[in-house]
């Protein structure tokens, strides 16, 4: 078979599937960064590998040879899925990766009791192990001489370590889209995992992240942990030379503007304005809105409580506002996620009971998934509520900037990486800090119509600045002309 010059690896595909009733096989594309990325290159420009996530998938990655799907069902993308053990992948993907190593990034633990590493995590982490190499020998496959790889976050740490041994032809970069936890915090891991993840990464010829922070936070760790040299955006190991890099990946104006212009999206929209209401004057009701997957990281239930702390001090506020909380479920097969979703309803239940009134509904809560909703939300947004604990990037920050209608005030996070490029015009708060949070929403809503609308328009000018095509093409590009 012909060998790709590029490849893409991450676990999560662009395509997924599902079992119908009669038992046949259903196919879903994907979105985001990598998918327009490689999509820029042209049809058969490169060749994706990922896992296999559920039984569907791991069904129509046995259907074919070698797991290569079938291009009609790819948009013509050479697209090869890994058929990696259930449970190899369970123990992979939701022990390590989503709880070991998503937790140490956002800080997430709550260290009096987790985490406490044990012999549970030494059968997950020989599992991880396994996957990471199942990825390495389909990458060595499927790879032209010389071939550039870019293998995409923590699941796949161990990567670029295990594909260098195979192949020291290659050009391997990787991507990490999560924060990098500093030292302090990612010494929790046991000694062996934290310094694997650390020399997997090192494998590569360049390591990249969404921030200037991250990439900071990953160079201290290899300092500490390794004893590694860093100099500059340089990291030395055993006389060999890593380069870090960063590229900010920006929101797609062109896709977001013609998918929220679309009829599904005015549709919903009538009918969200319909229960959103209008204020005792007549008017609509302002809006505060969210967008998230149901994500610890995400801290929806303190922005609840900031919404809360917002109607209890101003009650001229009472009937004139309504938060549109969109909390879509995310991770359900770990405990603590089920019963954070939980929470979640229950906190904004507790605040339409206390303050809620015949006409007026303080929170409208959505919890089911849906994309064109979500573009709704954005058009009416007043005020874009983003306060994650910690956060990669944060796409909704750079999103609803792009869509809003009449221009929406941003409260965000100083904790997420959109703020090293929004914070100028955004209103900046403390995650942890409720009353913060509170006051931010107030300014937001008080903010003159004209400052409002010139604020969202830098914010979006600063939100498209690197949109996904030129993000991955730039990182072809810097892994060509790298050390070596
Ligand atoms: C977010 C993070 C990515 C991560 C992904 C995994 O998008 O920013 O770093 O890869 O979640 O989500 P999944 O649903 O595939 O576990």
């Amino acid at each position: 078979p012909p060998r790709a010059e590029i490849l893409v690896a991450s676990n999560r595909g662009p395509v997924s599937h599902t079992l119908r009733d009669d038992g046949s096989l259903a196919v879903r594309r994907g979105g985001g960064g990598l998918v327009s990325g490689l999509s820029a290159l042209g049809p058969g420009a490169g060749t994706w590998v990922c896992a296999a996530l559920n039984e569907a998938d791991r069904q129509a990655a046995r259907r074919r040879p070698g797991g290569l799907l079938d291009p009609a069902d790819t948009a013509g993308q050479t697209v090869r899925m890994l058929d990696i053990p259930a449970e190899t992948f369970e123990a992979a993907y939701n022990g390590v990766a989503n709880s070991a190593l998503w937790f140490v990034h956002h800080l997430l633990y709550q260290t009096p009791l987790e985490p406490a590493f044990d012999t549970e995590f030494e059968k997950q982490w020989a599992h991880y192990e396994e996957y990471n190499a199942a990825f390495a020998r389909a990458l060595a496959e499927e790879a032209a001489p010389g071939a550039r790889v870019l293998v995409q976050d923590y699941h796949l740490a161990l990567v670029p370590g295990l594909l260098r041994e195979l192949r020291p032809d290659l050009r391997i970069g990787h991507f990490s889209h999560t924060p990098w936890a500093p030292p302090d915090f990612f010494r929790m891991l046991p000694g062996h995992a934290a310094r694997a993840v650390l020399r997997g990464i090192l494998g590569a010829d360049r390591a990249a992240f969404l921030t200037r922070r991250w990439a900071r936070s990953f160079a201290d760790c290899c300092a500490e942990v390794l004893g590694a040299e860093v100099s500059g955006d340089a990291i030395v190991l055993e006389g060999r030379r890593v380069s870090t890099g960063v590229h900010g990946l920006g929101a797609d104006a062109g896709f977001l503007r013609e998918r929220a212009a679309r009829e599904d999206v005015d549709e919903r929209l009538a009918a969200l304005r319909e229960q959103i209401g209008t204020a005792p004057d007549g008017t609509p009701r302002r809006t505060v809105v969210r967008v998230d997957r149901t994500e610890l990281s995400k801290n929806i239930v303190r922005g609840l409580l900031a919404y809360r702390r917002l109607l209890a001090d101003h009650p001229e506020w009472h009937r004139r506002v309504v938060h549109v909380a969109f909390a879509y479920p995310s991770r359900q097969d770990l405990e603590v996620y089920r019963s954070y979703t939980a929470e979640v309803s229950r906190v904004a239940g507790a605040v339409n009971a206390e303050f809620g009134t015949a006409g007026w509904t303080p929170v409208v809560l959505h919890v089911k998934d849906d994309f064109a909703r979500s573009l709704a939300a954005y058009r009416l947004a007043d005020v874009a509520l983003v306060n994650p604990i910690r956060d990669g990037m944060n796409l909704v920050a750079k999103e609803v900037p792009v869509v809003s209608e009449s221009g929406c005030a941003l409260v965000l996070s100083r904790e997420a990486g959109a703020c090293a490029e929004l914070g100028e015009d955004a209103l900046v708060v403390n995650p942890y800090d409720i009353t913060d949070t509170a006051r931010a929403l107030h300014d937001g809503l008080t903010m003159p119509p004209e400052e409002r609308a010139a604020r969202s328009e830098r914010l979006a000018a600063a939100a498209t600045a690197l949109p996904p095509r030129q993000w991955f093409l730039d990182q072809l590009t810097a892994l060509d002309s790298g050390p070596s």
